[in-house]
C-alpha cells in the first residue's frame, strides 16, 4: 500500500462569509468546520497531514492545537501561505512537505462532510498512478469548476466541451474549468470538481511546478493540473458521487445554513432508523454526540451537545436543552429543561423526574427517583435515590440524603464571598419552605427545619430546628387611612 499524506486547504479568507472569524472556524453542528474536515481525515490514519493556514492562521493553528490534544496519533503540521495567490498556490506551499514516494489526498477546509469510506475509496483509485477526482452532480454549478470530458463519438475540437450538461461517467476528462473562466457551454455542464482529489505526489510535484495565474482571476488554479495530465498521457479518473451533502462547500451564511439543516436530518434519520421517537426530524439538533437506548421519545425543538445518552424509555420533553449528560432509563426531563454538565458531567437517575424549567448545572448527581421541578437549579451536588425538590429552589455543593423533601425557595447559601462550602442534609430530612442552610452546616438524618429558619449550625437527627422572629398579632389593629382634604 502506497503512504497517504494530506493537505488540506485553509487560508482563504472566505470573502462572501462576511465575517471576521475566518471561514474554516465557523461552526456546523456546533464545531469547527475544520474539525470536521481533520476528524475525518485522522480515521484514515494518513502518514501525514498539512494544514495551509493564511487569513487568520494564528486562530486556525491554535484551533488546531485544541483539537490535536483530543486526537493523539495523527502527525500535524501547518504551512502558511502569504499572501494566498490561488488553491494550486496553496498547494505548492506544502509540496516541500510531501515525500515523493506517497498519494496525496487534497481537501478543501470548507468542505466538511465528506465521508472516510469516500476518501479511502478516492485513495484507491489513484493507486499510486492515477489522477482520481472526486465530484458531483450539482442543479446549480454556479461558482463551481466544471469537470469538462470528451464528447461521447465526437472529436475534440475545443469547442463543444463537455459532451452535455449532466455527468457522463464514461467519457475522459479532459479539464476543470473555473466558472469565471468558463464559457456558455461549459457553464451549462453540471457535473462540477468538489474540492477533493488524490494524486501520486511525484507528479503531482511536476504539475504544479507548471502553474500559472493567466486566468479571469490572476491565481494559480489547482484545478489546471488536470490538463497538465491529460497533456502527459496520465490517466484521470472521475467518480461523481450522489450524496451531495458530503461535497457541499461552504461560501456563505446561506450554504452554511443549509449544510447544518441537510447534517441535522442526516442525524435526525439516523436516530430514528435505531427506533428513537422524533416527534419532527426536521426540529432536533445534536452537536455532538447522542446515543439512546429503546424506546425514547425526544419532543420538538431540542438541542444535544457534547456527549449525552439517553437510557430506555427515556422522554425529554420540547424545547429542552441537555450537554453533557447521562439519564438513566425511565427518567422524564419535562420541557424547557436546561441540562449542562460541561467537563464534569450531569447524572441523571432511572425513573427520576426533571423540570419544567429545571436547570441542572456540572455535578449534579440525581439518584433513581429523584424529583426536580420548575425553578431548580443543581450544581455540584449529589441527590440519593428520592429525594425532591419540587419548586424554586437552589442546591449547590450540597450532598442530600435518600428521601429528602427540599422545600419551595429553600437555598444553599454555599458561598461565602471568598470560598464554596459543603451542605449536608442526611437522609428522611424535611426542609421547610424558604430556608437558608449556611454552608459549611450539616442537617441530621430525619430532622425537620421550620420553613422560613436560616441555619447557621450543624442540627442533631430527628430535631425539629427553627430560627424563627416571633409571631406578634395586634389586635384589631385599624390600617392608616388616607387623609382626606379640606
Ligand atoms: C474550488 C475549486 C473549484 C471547486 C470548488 C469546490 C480551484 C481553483 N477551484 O473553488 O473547482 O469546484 O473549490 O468547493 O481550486 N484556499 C487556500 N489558499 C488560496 C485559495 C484558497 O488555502 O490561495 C483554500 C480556501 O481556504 C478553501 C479552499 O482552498 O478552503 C477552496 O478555496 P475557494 O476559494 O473556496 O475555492 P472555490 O472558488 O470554491
Ligand atoms: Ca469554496
Amino acid at each position: 500500500m502506497t503512504s497517504v499524506d494530506v493537505v488540506i486547504m485553509a487560508a482563504g479568507k472566505g470573502t462572501r462569509m462576511k465575517s471576521r472569524l475566518p471561514k474554516v472556524l465557523h461552526r456546523l453542528a456546533g464545531r469547527a468546520l475544520l474539525d470536521h474536515v481533520t476528524a475525518t481525515v485522522a480515521s484514515l490514519k494518513p502518514r501525514s497531514c498539512v494544514v495551509i493556514t493564511g487569513h487568520g492562521a494564528p486562530e486556525v493553528e491554535a484551533e488546531m492545537h485544541r483539537w490535536a490534544l483530543d486526537t493523539p496519533g495523527i502527525d500535524m503540521q501547518f504551512v502558511r501561505q502569504e499572501p494566498q495567490l490561488g488553491t494550486g498556490h496553496a498547494v505548492q506551499q506544502a509540496a516541500p512537505l510531501l515525500p515523493c514516494d506517497g498519494i496525496t489526498l487534497i481537501l478543501n477546509g470548507d468542505v466538511p462532510l465528506i465521508a472516510a469510506d469516500t476518501l479511502q475509496s478516492l485513495i484507491g483509485q489513484c493507486g499510486g498512478r492515477h489522477m482520481a477526482l472526486l465530484t458531483v452532480d450539482m442543479p446549480d454549478p454556479t461558482g463551481y469548476g466544471r469537470i469538462v470530458r470528451e464528447a461521447p463519438h465526437a472529436d475534440w475540437d475545443g469547442d463543444d466541451l463537455g459532451g452535455g450538461p449532466a455527468a457522463d461517467a464514461g467519457a475522459r476528462v479532459l479539464a476543470i474549468v473555473e466558472h469565471k473562466d468558463a464559457s456558455a457551454a461549459q457553464r451549462a455542464i453540471r457535473e462540477i470538481y468538489s474540492g477533493v482529489m488524490a494524486v501520486p505526489t511525484q507528479l503531482l510535484k511536476g504539475w504544479l511546478a507548471r502553474l500559472r495565474n493567466d486566468n479571469s482571476q490572476g491565481e494559480y488554479y489547482l484545478t489546471d493540473i488536470v490538463k497538465f495530465a491529460v497533456a502527459d498521457g496520465a490517466e484521470v479518473l472521475a467518480t461523481c458521487i450522489a450524496d451531495r451533502l458530503q461535497v457541499d462547500g461552504v461560501n456563505s451564511p446561506v450554504q452554511l445554513a443549509e449544510l447544518e439543516r441537510g447534517f441535522q436530518l442526516r442525524q435526525a434519520q439516523a436516530l430514528m432508523a435505531q427506533g428513537v421517537r422524533l416527534a419532527d426530524p426536521a426540529r432536533l439538533d445534536v452537536r455532538g454526540t447522542l446515543a439512546c437506548g429503546q424506546d425514547v421519545d425526544i419532543d420538538v425543538n431540542c438541542i444535544f451537545e457534547g456527549r449525552v445518552q439517553l437510557g430506555d424509555g427515556v422522554q425529554v420533553g420540547a424545547n429542552c436543552i441537555i450537554a453533557n449528560a447521562t439519564i438513566a432509563a425511565g427518567a422524564v426531563i419535562h420541557p424547557f429543561t436546561h441540562i449542562d454538565g460541561e467537563r464534569a458531567g450531569v447524572t441523571v437517575g432511572e425513573g427520576a423526574l426533571v423540570g419544567p424549567f429545571a436547570r441542572l448545572r456540572p455535578g449534579a448527581q440525581l439518584g433513581a427517583g429523584v424529583h426536580i421541578g420548575n425553578f431548580v437549579e443543581v450544581k455540584n451536588s449529589t441527590l440519593a435515590a428520592g429525594a425532591k425538590a419540587n419548586h424554586l429552589a437552589y442546591l449547590g455543593d450540597a450532598t442530600v440524603g435518600e428521601r429528602v423533601n427540599y422545600g419551595a425557595g429553600s437555598i444553599t447559601a454555599n458561598y461565602d464571598g471568598a470560598n464554596k462550602h459543603r451542605t449536608v442534609i442526611e437522609a428522611d430530612v424535611h426542609i421547610g419552605s424558604n430556608s437558608v442552610l449556611v454552608a459549611p452546616v450539616t442537617i441530621g438524618a430525619g430532622g425537620t427545619v421550620g420553613g422560613g429558619s436560616t441555619i447557621t449550625r450543624d442540627t442533631p437527627p430527628g430535631a425539629l430546628s427553627v430560627v424563627r422572629g416571633k409571631l406578634i398579632s395586634v389586635a384589631n389593629w385599624a390600617r392608616p387611612a388616607k387623609k382626606t382634604g379640606n
